[in-house]
């Protein structure tokens, strides 16, 4: 049974005072116990979200990290900063980094090592664009950055893996339950084929217009762990809805 993970990935969102009161709300909302919540803050409101969540069972990671561990890296973060700072988790190959700041797969491949070396659960995002669904393209796109992220890594335990469609990021459109279900079916038989990797205890989560209204019926599906949620995570209620439709 792989245990349901929703995280909440704030991306350049937040404020002292919205951080407090998100968190605050969603502290302070049913958590159901079988579903773990992760939430993803900006760096700079790590440590506030860290304090307010000690204790609870929210976790907090972060929204990418170095490939490096320390050294001369402007403005780099790097990943045995965030676990010394208390961070269990961290999002690696959002498309927004692979669209405004040209991440590879190798650097994504890259990033993983050194997240995982720090110990840091990391979180891979996949997902192909509208043009290379529209061309027929979406499963290669998908499987060549799951083998360029992936491959040749000693350990991957913990791993997730979060199917993200870029045309459905930000969007209003969500894949339907049964598209996102032929990705995440597509996407453990990867899995299963990279070395080191136990595809069916790794937990997929879907990403891309999560909403309350549909995240059941995407929950329902087989393969569907979970969600990776962006604007919706925001919004304290509608995170809680979220959540509570993965117990
Ligand atoms: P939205 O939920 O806002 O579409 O964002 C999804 C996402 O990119 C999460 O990482």
């Amino acid at each position: 049974m792989r245990q349901a993970l929703v995280a909440g990935n704030w991306k350049m969102h937040g404020s002292r005072s919205s951080v407090d009161e998100l968190l605050k709300a969603l502290l302070g909302g049913s958590l159901p116990s079988q579903v773990e919540v992760a939430v993803c803050p900006t760096y700079v409101h790590l440590a506030q979200a860290l304090a307010l969540c000690a204790g609870t069972s929210v976790a907090v990671g972060a929204q990418d990290c170095s490939h490096m561990q320390a050294g001369a890296f402007t403005g780099e973060v790097a990943p045995a900063m965030l676990v010394d700072q208390g961070c269990d988790w961290v999002i690696l190959g959002h498309s927004e980094r692979r669209q405004y700041h040209a991440e590879s797969d190798d650097l994504v491949s890259a990033k993983l090592a050194a997240a995982v070396e720090a110990g840091l659960s990391p979180i891979v995002c996949v997902g192909e664009t509208r043009e290379q669904r529209e061309a027929g393209e979406a499963e290669a796109v998908v499987g060549a950055q799951l083998q360029g992220a992936l491959s040749g890594h000693a350990s991957l335990a913990g791993l997730v893996v979060a199917y993200e469609p870029v045309w459905a990021i930000g969007t209003g459109l969500t894949a339907s339950p049964e598209q996102a279900q032929e990705m995440h079916a597509f996407i453990r038989g990867q899995l299963a084929g990279i070395g080191e990797i136990e595809a069916d205890a790794t937990r997929i989560l879907y990403g891309g217009s999560v909403k309350p209204g549909n995240a059941a019926e995407l929950f329902a599906k087989d393969d569907i762990d979970g969600a990776l949620v962006g604007g919706a995570a925001l919004v304290a209620q509608d995170f809680l809805a979220i959540i509570n439709a993965a117990a």
